[in-house]
């Protein structure tokens, strides 16, 4: 590890070390090494799929089952995989952080088979569906599904529930992201090109609120100017160099 490198690493785990209120931001990054692909990447979902085609509700209206076709096919990917060593490793750090916030633009649920526990999460659950008939949110991990697109017990079309192109996120999940971010002594930003709204504001947020701004990535971000400390590289490996405890 260049020497650079090196005091980064021991300048974040003394951050870690001394901070009382630990936030975290996740992105689809932190997945990509249990091979789980990213959205805007050499490989990402987004150069495949056009996603106002399969992740808004406008598409849900026109083709739902053509939807629930590509959530069943992702739901069989994250199936397949497991969580990495950077999922373990925040879950390590929230147990033995004072006050830890995990926030995650992720729905794959990696997260929450490493053990994380306190976790917001953003942009829903694939692992969830809500009945668009009755409102009733239920957990359904069947891969594959037996029936495309699934109903509801009381006859009503079921969705992912997932927060999708156009629609808002749930306030109250919003809200205490957003206050955890402004309370955050430390925020770490991991695996997210910081694009989309309104996560991309909270690393901004906890910085204006003078938080130390952590940022892991594998390249330069729009938040990498803002960040008191960038490292480049795989947060599967630099994660548990951060947090070796
Ligand atoms: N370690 C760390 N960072 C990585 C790794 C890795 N192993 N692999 C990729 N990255 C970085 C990329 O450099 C990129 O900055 O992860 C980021 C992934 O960016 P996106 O694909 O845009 O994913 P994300 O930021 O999570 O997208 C946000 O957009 O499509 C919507 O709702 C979807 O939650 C998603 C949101």
């Amino acid at each position: 590890m260049h020497i650079d490198d090196e005091a980064r690493v021991h300048s974040v785990r003394r951050a870690l070390r001394e901070a009382g209120r630990i936030a975290v931001l996740t992105g689809a990054g932190i997945s990509a090494e249990s091979g789980i692909p990213t959205f805007r990447g050499t490989n990402g979902l987004w150069r495949k799929y056009r996603p106002e085609e399969l992740a808004s509700p406008s598409a849900f209206r026109r083709d739902p089952g053509l939807v629930w076709e590509w959530y069943d096919w992702r739901r069989g990917l994250v199936a397949d995989t497991e969580p990495n060593p950077g999922h373990f490793a925040l879950a390590r750090l929230e147990r033995s952080a004072a006050d830890f916030t995990l926030i995650t633009q992720n729905v794959d649920g990696l997260h929450d088979r490493a053990g994380s526990q306190n976790i917001l999460k953003l942009h829903g659950d694939i692992w969830q569906v809500l009945c668009t008939g009755c409102g009733r949110r239920s957990r359904n991990t069947r891969v594959p599904l037996p029936e495309l697109p699934p109903h509801c017990s009381c006859g009503g079309l079921l969705r992912p529930d997932i927060v999708w192109f156009g629609e808002s996120l749930p306030q109250d999940v919003l809200q205490a992201a957003w206050s955890t971010s402004e309370a955050a002594d430390v925020f770490m930003v991991i695996g997210t090109s910081a694009l989309v709204q309104p996560a991309a504001s909270l690393p901004l947020v906890a910085k204006e609120s003078n938080a130390c701004l952590i940022e892991i990535n594998m390249e330069e971000t729009a938040l990498s100017p803002h960040a008191d400390i960038s490292l480049h590289g795989a947060a599967g490996e630099l994660l548990p160099l951060l947090i070796p405890f």
